[in-house]
């Protein structure tokens, strides 16, 4: 049942009709609060025209220890930006603004859950990035080791990924709410020399713990690569440190020299690898590189947020996923921003967390994803009411196709009216938002995340690749290549070709159905493939289905993503029991606990239903479509093609029967 990515980009898609047939009214458009940096609307055929002249001019904005020979080679699907050139990430986001006599400005108010409060400043971050990386090499880590990041939002997080920018060792960062196994499995895909982590972290009011997942993870000779434990002090909970592999970060780091000497990095060198899931079980190792990342990221941060000297920018998400990375980390750093960085959630310890935050530091951009506005809405609007939140002028989403209701909440309660919205499409892949509108310059529709970013050749196609005429749906690609790209699934250049680049030989294949209306205004319209997006987050239809078949008692599973108001799409798992076990409610929560243990609390299935049996073709794959139709409750769609057509009639009975039962 688990599918190659090739069986998946060759198969006919069905996904498609279903989503562009969706009929969507929207909201009228809103007016215009922002300053508009860019004001010319010649950037757009700027880039068009020359493409690398465009991105070499954004680049000389970058610090280089050496300039670059040759801005783009490009042999599909392998490109290399700004080959010959040297820069230091670190220095890009800290030491220039330093020199430039921004040191005191601050780079972060940080607040953490229970309450603490910090702003750390550019100078002071740069202080505790150096030791931090000091830290590192005396832990025995050279450029080109991978350093695995397992932590919860305190300082020490981004200080330890500007660190490991700083001696060029990669970072690999893995969420905090994933379990030891997930931890594992990217340990040892990363081959990972440290692990830097925290005895814990909180969240609603409870210390969780990280350190006793890192020791689970790392126990016996699991991960052979793995000689080092750095652990920053964060609850004060008793972990147990191994004598010789474990070091305190208090006892290590603090005493360190305020000054390290930055990697004269080359521009092509690997910046980091995030994992991210894909339509098989293993998730990929997306490799992003130096000088081609930074610069995408840090350019569309100065242009889609509008930011201005002045701005408090606030992206609401967890350093763990490429938003912070790109849009928390280092395109806010490297454009001198003054941000915001929180730990915990959004409702603890009270619904208006966000929106006293807001107050506090006086927020003028937020970016956030549909899902937390939904939440927020479900909270009430009063919690928002009860702040002045007049600072804002500009609102950001990202994630998923933001609903007309969403859309409508946040531009009324929390932009007053008066902010523009961006909404921008962009993936773990290519590493920074590639459509957005450019506030000012591109008037918004709601629900639709506009036109690409400048230097950014979209299109839509059908499933042969013809470009489908304007009003029309297909699937998005990308048709040239872009600085922050990925360069790589990292260990796997096959599987990288056949994902990304086989189904549109020489373009990008990002995986979403799209629509373009008579504007050329593109509307994401969702995954296409087996890939789900649940609160936003990217999980594998496969990764689960392999989870639950982990268990001994587990035949055959097929997962599923069906809608849902709250977190845009909810799994759905159908579960087939081998011989001899009770399906039973309390088994069913035992498998989702399962899963929870084997990939991480946002995994677990919000249904679980044990069939006899599951929809296949003839030539045996599992028609997720019907499933899918299932599992929301509609009409189902052709089922010509299914081997024994009875098969479904069974599930709905028992589908609609538990229903009744709850
Ligand atoms: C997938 C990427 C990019 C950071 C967060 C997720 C969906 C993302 C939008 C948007 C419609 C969106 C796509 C994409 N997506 N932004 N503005 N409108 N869909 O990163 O985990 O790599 O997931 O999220 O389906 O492929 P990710």
């Amino acid at each position: 049942m688990a599918q190659t990515d090739e069986t998946r980009a060759n198969a006919p898609d069905q996904t498609i009709e279903a989503l562009s047939s969706e009929d969507r009214t929207f909201p009228p458009p809103p007016a215009f609060a922002a300053r508009a940096i860019v004001s010319d609307r010649s950037i757009y055929e700027r880039a068009a025209a020359d493409l690398e002249g465009f991105w070499a001019e954004e680049a000389a904005k970058l610090s280089w220890f050496k300039p670059w020979d040759r801005v783009l080679s490009w042999e599909p699907p392998f490109a290399r930006w700004f080959e010959g050139g040297q820069l230091n990430v670190s220095v890009n986001c800290l030491d220039r603004h330093v020199e430039a006599g921004q040191g005191d400005k601050v780079a972060y108010h940080w607040e953490g859950e229970p309450g603490d409060r910090k702003a750390i400043t550019y100078a002071e971050l740069l202080t505790e990035v150096s030791k931090c990386a000091n830290a590192f090499k005396a832990l025995g880590v050279r450029r080109g080791d991978r350093v695995a990041i397992y932590m919860p939002m305190i300082p020490e997080m981004p200080i330890a990924m500007l660190a490991c920018a700083r001696i060029g060792a990669p970072h690999t960062v893995v969420f905090g709410g994933f379990s030891a196994e997930a931890l594992r499995d990217r340990i040892n895909d990363a081959e990972a020399k440290l692990i830097v982590t925290a005895d814990g972290g909180y969240r609603r009011g409870k210390p969780s713990g990280l350190k006793v997942n890192v020791d689970a993870a790392i126990a016996g000779d699991q991960t052979p690569s793995i000689e080092k434990v750095l652990v920053a002090r964060r609850t004060g909970q008793d972990v147990t440190m191994e004598t010789g592999r474990d070091v305190w970060w208090h006892e290590l780091v603090d005493g360190q020299e305020p000054t390290c000497e930055p990697e004269r990095m080359e521009s092509e060198d690997m910046l980091y690898l995030l994992y991210t899931s894909g339509t098989t079980a293993k998730p990929k190792g997306i490799v992003h590189t130096t000088a081609g990342y930074l610069l995408g990221c840090s350019v569309t941060h100065r242009y889609v947020f509008d930011l201005n000297d002045d701005d408090v920018y606030w992206c609401a998400a967890d350093l763990g996923w490429v938003t912070g990375h790109s849009y928390i980390l280092y395109g806010a750093l490297a454009n001198g921003a003054t941000g915001v960085m929180y730990e915990g959630t959004p409702d603890y310890p009270a619904p208006d967390r966000w929106w006293d935050i807001v107050e506090r530091y006086k927020v003028t951009i937020l970016y956030t994803a549909p899902t937390a506005i939904r939440a927020h809405m479900k909270w009430g609007t009063e919690h928002a009411a009860k702040h002045d939140l007049s600072s804002l002028r500009l609102l950001g989403s990202v994630g998923e196709p933001i609903n007309p209701e969403a859309w409508m909440w946040y531009h009324r309660h929390i932009g007053g009216e008066r902010c523009p919205i961006v909404d921008t499409w962009w993936q773990t892949e290519t590493g920074a938002i590639m459509i957005a509108p450019l506030p000012g310059l591109t008037t918004t529709k709601p629900g639709s995340a506009t036109v690409p970013f400048p230097g950014v050749d979209a299109d839509v196609v059908d499933a042969e690749g013809n470009s489908v005429p304007l009003g029309g749906g297909g699937y998005l690609v990308l048709n040239k290549p872009w600085p922050s790209m990925l360069r790589g699934i990292y260990g796997n250049p096959e599987r990288y070709r056949e994902t990304y680049w086989s189904r549109y030989p020489g373009r990008y294949f990002p995986g979403d159905g799209a629509k373009r209306d008579q504007d050329g205004y593109f509307w994401l319209l969702g995954r296409v493939d087996d890939v789900m997006n649940v609160s936003g987050h990217r999980l594998s239809t496969t990764e689960i289905e392999s989870a639950l078949v982990s268990h001994e008692r587990v035949a055959e599973a097929a997962v599923v993503g069906t809608p849902d108001n709250l977190t845009g799409e909810a799994i759905s798992a159908f579960v087939i029991l081998k011989l001899g076990t009770d399906p039973s409610p309390t088994f069913g929560e035992e498998l989702r606990q399962h899963v929870a243990a084997k990939i991480g609390p946002i995994a677990k299935p919000k249904t679980l239903m044990f069939t006899p049996d599951l929809p296949k073709t003839r030539s045996g794959k599992i028609m997720r479509r019907l499933l899918r139709d299932i599992a929301a409750g509609r009409a189902l769609g052709d089922t010509t093609t299914l081997a024994d057509a009875g098969v479904v009639e069974e599930i709905r009975e028992a589908s609609r029967s538990g229903k009744d039962d709850e």
